[in-house]
């Protein structure tokens, strides 16, 4: 297993190309099913759960072409196989996001349960709704989702009664081909989801109030094809401000806009840490003392749970104290223990962390849990005193393309270690 070392205490000062979004090209993939046209994605970021992700719908019967020099993803032709099987779910959750596709184009498909990841149990009990109301019937057995609408889905008005990303994804996908007008209420807003709104509407889908949390979905007979830019990934671009931020140094996040942000941007900039929307990008760049700021995730617009753990690490040597409080999923400090063998004082009670910022962290050999954990440890390591190796990093692989590369790229001491 490859491992990471870096050797800290190098100030970054650069610029970093941002890929387009994992979690908007993992949904925007799964609208290849929705027609068969041909989907062209550009901007696509090379990516472990990319590829997962195209040979589940390659499993699916979908042509698919991933033309990595180009940046695109090609989908072409129809279904003829209706079963996402449990070897390729259990390796990416997302692969849910096939439900909603298939039942309401080919009005069956069977989907292993994701079941439950490092973070948390999880559960699509919101989606299997959303899709029941529209008149699919699911059964659970065997770990399989086997759901069928022998008369096709029909709209229907749903109100999450919590928000979530997954299921706005796959009900509103399944609604561009209901019949009838379908309402999601207290729908997610995270950008990703106006990225899927926008390319489903270019492929001949009705949908209003695109950005806010209530979207109408007028059915219409059939979707055509349509060629879609993946937009820059927010959460890779926040990564890269704290990293910069944490050794005192500046990076410009090319491409990006300070909006896709939400509350990120306030934390960073009560923290210190400027944020400045220039015209390649959005400016990142620390150059006094950073400040102990408390953050609590909370959905789009609010502080990203994508973002927390990498906060952390910002955190945990900043002058004074942090509250950090996960309020999305309830096992997300595992980077705390690892943050913690670096020499960072945080106490985790629940849901909350109390990080005491330090003077200095020092390197250790550390283990990466999951994705956002990883990544958390590697900004630790720029700023730590002498070297970290990161463990376990095929997490990081999952959702970050060659960020040693990117990083040594503006001055991080930092390599691969195959094998
Ligand atoms: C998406 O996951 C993202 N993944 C996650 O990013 C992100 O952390 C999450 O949204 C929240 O922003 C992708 O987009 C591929 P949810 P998702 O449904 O859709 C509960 C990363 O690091 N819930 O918004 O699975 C759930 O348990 C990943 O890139 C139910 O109870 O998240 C959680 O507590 C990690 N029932 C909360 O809602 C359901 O049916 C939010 O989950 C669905 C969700």
């Amino acid at each position: 297993m490859d491992r990471i070392l870096i050797r800290g205490g190098r100030t970054l000062k650069g610029s970093i190309a941002i890929g387009g979004a994992k979690n908007a090209a993992l949904p925007l993939m799964a609208t290849g099913l929705l027609t068969d046209g041909r989907v062209t994605l550009t901007n696509a970021p090379a990516l472990a759960d990319v590829v997962t992700m195209l040979n589940l719908l390659g499993q699916h019967g979908l042509r698919v072409e991933h033309d990595k020099a180009a940046r695109e993803i090609h989908l072409d032709g129809g279904a003829n196989n209706f079963e996402a099987s449990y070897d390729l779910v259990r390796k990416m959750r997302a692969s849910i996001l096939v439900l909603g596709p298939l039942l309401a184009r080919y009005r069956q498909a069977r989907v292993s349960l994701p079941g439950g990841c490092a973070i948390g149990t999880r559960p699509v009990d919101l989606h299997l709704k959303g899709l029941e109301a529209m008149g699919a019937k699911i059964d659970l057995e065997a770990g399989y989702i086997d759901a069928s609408a022998p008369n096709g889905l029909v709209g229907a008005k749903i109100l999450f009664p919590q928000v979530s990303v997954g299921a706005t994804e796959n009900l509103l996908m399944a609604a561009t081909l209901a019949r009838g007008t379908t309402m999601l209420i207290n729908a997610a807003r995270e950008p990703e989801i106006g990225d899927l709104a926008n390319c489903l509407i270019s492929m001949g889908a009705k949908i209003e109030g695109v950005g806010s949390d209530r979207l109408t979905i007028e059915g219409v007979d059939s979707l055509h094809g349509t060629t879609h830019s993946i937009l820059p990934d927010r959460i890779e671009a926040g990564t890269f401000a704290c990293a910069a931020a944490i050794t005192g140094g500046e990076v410009l996040l090319e491409g990006t806009r300070l909006e896709i942000f939400g509350a990120v941007i306030a934390n960073l900039r009560e923290a210190g840490v400027a944020m400045v929307q220039e015209e390649g990008g959005v400016r990142a760049s620390r150059l006094n003392g950073l400040h102990g700021v408390d953050a609590v995730t909370e959905p789009f617009p609010g502080f990203a749970t994508d973002m927390q753990a990498q906060f952390m690490a910002l955190m945990s040597v900043a002058e004074g104290a942090s509250m950090i409080t996960e309020t999305i999923f309830e096992n997300r400090f595992m980077h705390v223990p690892e943050l913690s063998r670096m020499g960072a004082r945080i106490n985790a009670h629940g849901t909350s962390a109390i990080v005491r910022g330090v003077p200095r962290l020092s390197g250790a050999p550390v283990m990466a849990t999951d994705l956002r954990a990883s990544v958390s440890l590697i900004i630790a390591g720029l700023a730590a005193q002498g070297e970290t190796v990161v463990n376990r990093v095929y997490h990081l692989d999952r959702g970050y393309e060659q960020v040693e590369l990117k990083l040594a790229g503006v001055g991080a001491d930092i390599e691969r270690l195959r094998g």
